[in-house]
């Protein structure tokens, strides 16, 4: 039976990727802030093959205790590094502690949680990395502040991971979801300047052209199942969604500087 370590997994795509791991028969290493929360534990517990684990990726030292505890017991094939925090703010207001806490948790806290497992990978000479970035990391999108260069650097350790472990047998992946339902907050997004209103909703037709199609969790597990499944070793990106797959390829196809004029053109209207 294959494991697979999420982080996470408390809620949207995390939970639904652990769920559908389990009902695929692996075994399943759900980590979450709260484990104790009734509702989550109660779900996800009445699977056989899951495990919970106390996991706040901001505290370095429960880092290194839940992977060591989980590697005495499991042989963990695969880590999903799915835990996220989102903001939202005009670049000139973007609040100091927001900004530390989604650079810890996005960027500091994927670091922390892989580091801790790539010395278990090394050693068994195969394993793979499974990162959920965003469509906020292959593109600007605006008022996205600093999650947008979260995004983009973990984009960015991603590739430069998966020429840096390839020696070592281990596959490093990234899951790049557009707008999914979820709960997913964007702190500070609620109070969005005037002088921006027309843009924003601009991007978010964009993004959601369809408001009665939206990607929900399930979907974006089923992506993160077959990236983890794929028999291609060699491929790192899996888009996630129709409109952020449609956004993706038309990025390939016309190359990044007449993408940005494109999506200008969308903003502004010209
Ligand atoms: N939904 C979207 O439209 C969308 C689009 C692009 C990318 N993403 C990415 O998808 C990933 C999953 O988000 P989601 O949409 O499934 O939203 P979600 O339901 O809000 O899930 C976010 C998860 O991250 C956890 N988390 C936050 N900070 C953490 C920390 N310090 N330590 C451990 N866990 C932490 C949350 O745990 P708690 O329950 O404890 O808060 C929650 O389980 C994130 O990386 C997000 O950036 C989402």
């Amino acid at each position: 039976m294959n494991t697979i370590f999420i982080t996470g997994a408390s809620s949207g795509i995390g939970k639904a990727t652990a769920k559908l791991f389990a009902e695929k028969n692996w075994t399943v290493i759900a980590t979450m802030r709260n484990p104790s929360k009734e509702a989550e534990l109660g779900e996800l517990t009445s699977y056989k093959n899951v495990a919970l684990y106390p996991l706040d990726i901001t505290n370095p030292t429960q880092v290194k205790e839940t992977v060591s505890t989980v590697l005495k017991q499991f042989n963990v094939d695969v880590l999903f590094n799915n835990a996220g925090y989102g903001m939202k703010a005009r670049f000139e207001d973007m609040d100091e502690a927001m900004m530390k806490k989604s650079i810890d948790t996005n960027i500091l806290g994927m670091i922390r949680v892989t580091q801790a497992f790539i010395p278990h990978f090394k050693a068994r000479k195969s394993g793979t990395i499974l990162t959920t970035t965003s469509l906020a990391g292959e593109m600007g999108l605006i008022l996205d502040g600093v999650y947008a260069a979260d995004k983009w650097a973990v984009t960015g350790m991603c590739e430069m991971l998966y020429f840096e472990l390839a020696p070592f047998n281990i596959r490093v992946k990234t899951l790049v979801p557009g707008v999914v339902k979820t709960g997913f907050k964007m702190e500070g997004g609620g109070t969005m300047p005037e002088e921006y209103k027309e843009y924003v909703d601009k991007q978010v037709q964009f993004l959601m052209p369809d408001l009665n199609d939206i990607e929900d969790a399930q979907e974006a597990a089923q992506d993160a199942y077959f990236a983890v499944t794929d028999d291609d070793d060699d491929r790192m990106t899996y888009v996630t969604g129709k409109t952020a797959k449609a956004v993706w390829q038309k990025r390939q196809e016309i190359g990044d500087e007449a993408f940005r004029k494109y999506y200008k053109g969308i903003l502004l209207n010209k």
